[in-house]
């Protein structure tokens, strides 16, 4: 196709003006792909935001847990995904690994009945629906905070999938004991938070000398980052938040207050003109992100204008089911 960008975004702009159809993108896409949504924000504000909308078909423009959990949540709607792209912590665990690690727990004299599951949104359908099964929730980095709590409320312990950075950042952050399934020695039993040991490779490029260089580099800079950093990060950081919640940071910051920022590249590039700076010395771009296209966006409003819909989500009844419930529980709080 031999399009350029600004015929594109015509073209997509007179296909949506045209068709029963919302654009949803993550704030990690691409510029011009996030430039042409009527929805965008990170993942808690997309569930909610997309739940509300009415149109018949939602376009997502993001990584394939994100569709998922549209179509959990609204199962009449037709979602499509320019491209079908998996988070690298999403395709960490499956609904088989997820059982060996309650089995683990078992095994340490942990029965089912005192386990509440958590797992992060960044997870596919059949683990949410596993976890909503046992009476568990999903939360997001903006809420797991929230969600943890009121899950401890409960006095069991929790088994927290499938990022291990995030369960142990806010076990710290809260005064908790936390370990890490196939890292850690200590007993389950002793533990508030048994975390499987998934991770986000975006948000492992941050190092301590990274950190160590900017302080150096920049007396009095800010240090903000995500919560799916290493805990180490975490500790020597400024600020920790999600995504919302690190746009909020830095947007109230005074003009001439340098920050440098933890996560994804897509998004540090567009926070701020000025003294604003990526906490890497490599390019922290999120590959799976980054696969959707100006021209996908396009080649999928198209397909609906043809009747021939293209990369549908599709989730069995079931699935829908209990994923729906474990979304659910998350969004009432
Ligand atoms: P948010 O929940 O902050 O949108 O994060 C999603 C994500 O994939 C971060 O890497
Ligand atoms: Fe997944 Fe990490 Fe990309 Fe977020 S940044 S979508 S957690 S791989």
């Amino acid at each position: 196709m031999n399009y350029t960008n600004e015929e594109l975004k015509q073209k997509i702009q007179e296909l949506k003006d045209k068709l029963d159809v919302t654009v949803v993108a993550h704030f990690y896409q691409r510029d011009e792909v996030y430039e042409m949504a009527d929805i965008t924000g990170d993942s808690l504000e997309l569930a909610m935001k997309t739940k509300n909308d009415d149109k018949e078909f939602v376009v997502f423009c993001g990584v394939a847990f994100m569709g998922q959990s549209v179509k959990v949540l609204s199962p009449e709607k037709r979602v499509l995904m320019p491209k079908l792209a998996c988070c690298s912590m999403a395709r960490m665990i499956d609904s088989l690994y997820y059982d060996e690690s309650v089995k683990f727990l078992e095994d340490h004299g942990i029965p089912k009945e005192q386990i509440v599951p958590i797992t992060y949104i960044n997870s596919n359908a059949d683990v949410k629906a596993k976890v909503g099964e046992m009476g568990g929730m999903v939360c997001t980095s903006a809420n797991a905070k929230k969600i943890i709590t009121t899950a401890l409320k409960e006095g069991k312990k929790i088994l927290f999938v499938p990022d291990r950075c995030l369960g142990q950042n806010i076990a710290n952050q809260m005064g908790l004991k936390s370990m890490v399934i196939g890292v850690d020695d200590m007993d389950p039993k002793e533990a508030d938070i048994i975390c499987y040991d998934g991770f986000c490779s975006v948000h492992q490029l941050f190092t301590v000398e990274d950190i160590d260089f900017y302080r150096k580099k920049y007396p009095g800079i800010k240090i903000a980052v995500h919560p799916e950093c290493d805990p180490v990060i975490c500790e020597k950081a400024d600020f920790v938040g999600s995504t919302s919640q690190l746009i909020r940071y830095i947007s109230e910051l005074p003009e001439d207050q340098k920050v440098a920022v933890g996560t994804e590249y897509n998004l540090v590039n567009r926070l701020r003109p000025k003294n604003t700076y990526v906490l890497s010395s490599t390019k922290p771009e999120c590959p799976t992100m980054n696969e959707t296209t100006l021209e996908d966006l396009y080649l999928t409003l198209k397909s609906i204008e043809d009747g021939n819909p293209i990369n549908e989500i599709e989730v069995d009844e079931k699935t829908v089911k209990w994923a729906r419930i474990a979304l659910e529980r998350m969004l009432e709080l």
